[in-house]
């Protein structure tokens, strides 16, 4: 794995939500899944109105028949609909913090007619931490192409790749489904390598070939991916399966 300056930040990353950091938000109840420190708007899903009709668009769209993928993060959103439009039989589902990008997502949905494109404004922690939100094994891929570092303070609460994100993501797979992740920083890509223990329903698993056989094609690259294929910078990508069917048939097979 990657070296540098990890050793002491990978610890802290792997054990974070231990580090006695209050939630945003206010008064913290546990939620029907687990509590997610810091989450946007709160991680209690069923106590937010505000929260609810983002929640019922994600219920239609896991009510859908076929494959499924969740795009963690999507920024600019050109990977999500690039995914959508070259695969309309899957379910192509945004996640997002930022609302003006969940607005540009579904205005280019709109525009284009990807009506399997959903772009939610929703914190993927929350999310995945509750089983009434994401049923179990609701998702053929989840992915998350270079989340944010957030190495220090309070702002460490925010982490996505965390043990308890490789349990959520796991439980969210459909065995032989694909988890994902892409990180251009040393020391988060040591704090995945070492988070993703926290779920041995995952395999680690060549991450090119499990691209070409388990996600759907894209044309496009992230805007981070972008940039560091511009200075050349060097990126850490992991691919795991959920165990189960991954040895009879890849998702999206009948
Ligand atoms: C470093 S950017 C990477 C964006 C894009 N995936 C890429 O590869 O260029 C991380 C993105 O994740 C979003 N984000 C951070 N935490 C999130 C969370 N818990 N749920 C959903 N999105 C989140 C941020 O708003 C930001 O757009």
């Amino acid at each position: 794995m990657t070296g540098g300056a990890g050793g002491d930040t990978v610890r802290a990353v792997a054990t974070s939500g231990d580090d006695g950091d209050e939630a945003g938000g206010g008064g913290v109840i546990a939620p029907p899944g687990r509590d997610v420190r810091g989450a946007l708007g709160g991680s209690r899903l069923d106590r937010r109105p505000e929260l609810a009709e983002e929640l019922a668009r994600l219920r239609d769209a896991l009510a859908r028949p076929g494959p499924r993928l969740l795009e963690i993060g999507f920024d600019h959103g050109r990977r999500l609909s690039a995914t959508a439009a070259a695969s309309p039989t899957w379910t192509v589902v945004g996640l997002e913090v930022r609302e003006q990008r969940v607005l540009e997502a579904r205005a280019r949905a709109a525009e284009h007619g990807l009506d399997n494109l959903v772009a939610l404004r929703l914190d993927a922690r929350a999310i995945l931490a509750s089983p009434d939100a994401v049923p179990e094994g609701a998702f053929t891929v989840v992915e998350a192409l270079f989340p944010t570092p957030w190495p220090e303070g309070k702002a460490r609460r925010r982490l996505l790749a965390t043990p308890d994100f490789f349990r959520d993501a796991a439980r969210a797979l459909a065995p032989g489904g694909l988890l994902y992740l892409a990180t251009d920083v040393a020391w988060l890509a040591d704090a995945m390598a070492a988070s993703a223990g926290a779920a041995p329903e995952l395999e680690a698993t060549p991450w090119e070939e499990a691209l070409r056989e388990r996600r759907p094609p894209c044309s496009q690259r992230s805007r981070r991916e972008w940039r560091c294929a511009e200075d050349g910078l060097p990126v850490h990508r992991f691919a795991f399966v959920r165990r189960g069917w991954a040895s009879q048939r890849g998702p999206g097979s009948s």
